[in-house]
């Protein structure tokens, strides 16, 4: 298991990773480090990259981790740059990608990650070219799938697994990428069922290992199934307002803190309940935590709450309109409460 590093890189989070007993995967020499200095040491990283410079390969090289990369051109620029060494190859299966949106299925006729089966010829040729082994395959069909995706995961799985035997000579490692979901909205969403997916999966592997049996690992590439439901944004109600029939109760929680969307609260059953677009403080129109949800009729001061954000919140929260990042506390098991990030300020942002 790769806890994929971009979901919550944290560095307190990684530790807690890596202590677990998982291993990583980078997609950035800042999360190559971040890794490092949370103890994973290189042999238990990936590197899984798309459209990286000579230089970017030549760091992650140097740091002695795997690489898998995703085109016939990063092979060839792989080669001319680092000839003689272990790569990993990502394969687009060309099946339905699984994901909760078209934004991140990486898998099918219309996405830009990894190499067809008919362009396989031609990877193995230049690989060769180079003295390049290939050691292991990837393939990641879409982040969030959940129970209506498992057989297209498992068709995904069952295709990159054929596209192996027919093309590749002695491979070590497959990797099957991430994606496993968590629910967000509770009314509507079921947990992902992991004994029905595996239930489905371990028969296919053992089959595949007795025709192929030099397959000594099968890697996996959770993100946010490891960290999302540990994680919470807590923000204030700023502004109650009703506008031509639509609640909208605005937040401090803006697209810049947390990117996803991703707000659920259990409905109370009161009299006050009301359907709410929950907003944050961006001036964007996707500025929208949850488009319809039955709250509670706020006031302006109360506290609100966003579930499931452990994974790509921080991650992927930025200064956009320039607005400051909010700090970062952690609760453990034992009710201890640390600051793991400390909030940004105003003069952080200003040069
Ligand atoms: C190559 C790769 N592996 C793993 C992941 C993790 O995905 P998830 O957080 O959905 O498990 C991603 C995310 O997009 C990815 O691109």
């Amino acid at each position: 298991m790769h806890y994929s590093t971009k979901a919550n890189s944290n560095p307190t989070i990684l530790q807690i990773v890596e202590q677990s007993g998982l291993s990583a995967d980078a997609m950035s020499p800042v999360e190559l480090l971040l890794d490092g200095d949370a103890g994973f040491s290189s042999d238990r990283i990936l590197y899984v990259c798309n459209n990286i410079s000579a230089e970017e390969m030549k760091f992650v090289h140097d740091k002695g981790v795997l690489v898998c990369l995703d085109s016939i051109s990063q092979v060839d620029t792989w080669g001319k740059n680092l000839p003689n060494t272990d790569i990993m190859v990502r394969i687009n299966p060309g099946t339905a990608g699984v994901g909760h949106s078209k934004k991140v299925e990486t898998s099918g006729k219309d996405t830009k990650f990894g190499i067809s089966e008919a362009n396989l010829p031609e990877l193995i040729e230049t690989a060769n070219k180079y003295h390049l082994r290939i050691v292991g395959t990837h393939q990641h069909l879409g982040s969030l799938f959940l129970n209506d995706k498992i057989d297209d995961y498992i068709e995904g799985v069952k295709t990159g697994l054929d596209i192996v035997k027919n093309n590749f000579k002695d491979i070590k490692i497959v990797d099957l990428g991430g994606g496993f979901g968590v629910p967000y909205n509770p009314n509507t969403e079921k947990p992902l069922d992991l004994f029905a997916l595996s239930n489905k999966l371990i028969p296919i592997l053992k089959d595949f290992i007795k025709s192929y049996p030099s397959v000594d690992e099968f890697k996996f590439e959770p993100g946010r199934y490891i960290p999302c439901e540990s994680g919470i944004v807590i923000g204030t109600v700023t502004a109650v307002k009703q506008e031509y029939g639509t609640y909208y109760i605005g937040t401090d929680i803006g697209m810049n803190a947390m990117a996803r969307v991703v707000l659920h609260k259990k409905p109370k059953k009161t009299t006050s309940r009301i359907y709410a677009n929950i907003c944050g403080n961006v001036c964007e129109s996707g500025d929208v935590l949850g488009k319809k949800r039955i709250v509670e009729l706020p006031e302006v001061g109360d506290i609100v709450v966003v579930y499931n954000c452990g994974a790509y919140g921080y991650s992927m929260s930025s200064n956009y309109t320039g607005r400051p990042r909010p700090a970062e506390v952690m609760v453990d098991g034992s009710s201890n409460i640390t600051l793991i990030r400390k909030k940004e300020e105003i003069s952080d942002l200003i040069i």
